[in-house]
């Protein structure tokens, strides 16, 4: 896990500024993304919640560059990026790498575990011996067996080594940011245990900067440093994982933690109506959570509510904070300074 230990002024290595992507076919308008920003350094991972729909996947593939922004920008290092990852450039797109829900999908089932492992290596155009010998480290750095699983097919080994073997292939590009996208949802929870560690070493030992995208809060406080709380794709709340979820300041991220059943702890209030979620097709005026809210009020309806500071590292936008959030006149770039600071 990171400590401060980075300087202040270094460029983070994921800066994702006032996002918004709509998706537009015919005369329907999904806004699936809407002004979210927040950056990220290396060694550090920040997990994206919210409830299906709110927009988690949407924001990774902005940042590889599979959809553009309608809005917005992602930096690299500091650099603005191309909306469309085929106006990148190569060594950029190795930069970023995704590891997704269904890792046997997105490994090619035709090819060995090894070549599968190899192909980002043969592509930057690694000699084959030194190919062959960085094959076994990465295998053994996920913590598997390369004569055993090396030689054998997607196909041939269980869902977690594909899972593993799919991160050790992420990580040949030797990437600064890696997305995991659900990467450990559909993994039985000893499995899942394994792969959050071998993502939390490959974090802490290469430094790399993990956006990790689940909808599990127990695995998010287990894995993250910093969360960042979506609904509707609008950006909540964003803060320190432990403290955010130890005393939400936005109700929605109270609801979803009211969801999650504690060992011991007696069911609370769900912590918001049983209001559905509103129309992604209609553009949210004020705040997109507030007619699930039990705190609403018609500010809320008629101005969204900016990204204000609610504590050390802390942002909230929210106009009736909970546990009496500090509130600052003007809006504050929390995501980018205050979390960052
Ligand atoms: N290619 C697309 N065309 C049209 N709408 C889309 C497309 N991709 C996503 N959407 C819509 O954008 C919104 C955000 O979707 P997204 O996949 O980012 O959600 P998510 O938070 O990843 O959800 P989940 O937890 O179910 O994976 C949803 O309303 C979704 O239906
Ligand atoms: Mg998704």
């Amino acid at each position: 896990m990171t400590e401060a230990t980075t300087p202040a002024d270094e460029t983070p290595v994921l800066e994702v500024r006032d996002l918004e992507v709509r998706f537009t076919s015919g005369r329907s308008t999904v806004y699936a993304v809407n002004d979210v920003s927040f950056a990220m350094r290396a060694g550090e991972t920040l997990a994206l919640v919210g409830e299906s729909g709110s927009g988690k996947s949407t924001i990774a593939k902005a940042v590889v560059g599979l959809v553009g922004p309608e809005a917005g920008e992602v930096l690299l290092r500091g650099e603005a990026q191309a909306g469309d990852r085929t106006a990148r450039d190569r060594a950029t797109c190795g930069d970023v790498q995704m590891v997704f829900q269904n890792p046997v999908g997105s490994l090619n089932p035709f090819m060995t575990v090894e070549a599968n492992v190899a192909e980002p290596l043969r592509n930057r155009g690694v000699a084959k011996e030194e190919r062959r010998m960085r094959v076994r480290e990465l295998l053994t750095m996920v913590g598997l067996d390369a004569d055993t699983l090396g030689p054998r097919k997607p196909g041939e080994i269980s869902g977690g080594q594909a899972q593993r073997v799919s991160i050790a292939r992420a990580l040949a590009s030797e990437p600064a940011v890696l997305i995991a996208d659900e990467a450990v949802s559909a993994l039985d929870v000893s499995v899942q245990a394994t792969v959050l560690n071998v993502l939390r070493r490959v974090v802490d030992e290469q430094d790399v900067a993990m956006l990790f995208i689940s909808h599990d809060l127990a695995v998010v406080r287990n894995v993250s440093d910093t969360v960042a709380v979506l609904h509707m794709g609008q950006l909540c709340e964003i803060g320190p994982t432990e403290d955010v979820l130890a005393a939400p300041a936005h109700h929605y991220t109270a609801a979803l933690r009211a969801a999650v059943p504690e060992p011991g702890v007696p069911l609370g209030d769900p912590g918001m109506t049983d209001a559905d979620p509103p129309s992604p097709r209609i553009r949210p005026a004020g705040c997109s959570f507030r007619d699930r809210c039990l705190a609403a009020t018609d500010l809320c309806g008629a101005e969204r509510p900016p990204l204000t500071i609610a504590g050390p590292g802390r942002g909230v936008a929210c106009h009736h904070p909970l546990g009496g959030a500090a509130r600052t006149a003007e809006p504050v770039d929390v995501a980018i300074e205050g979390v960052l600071a």
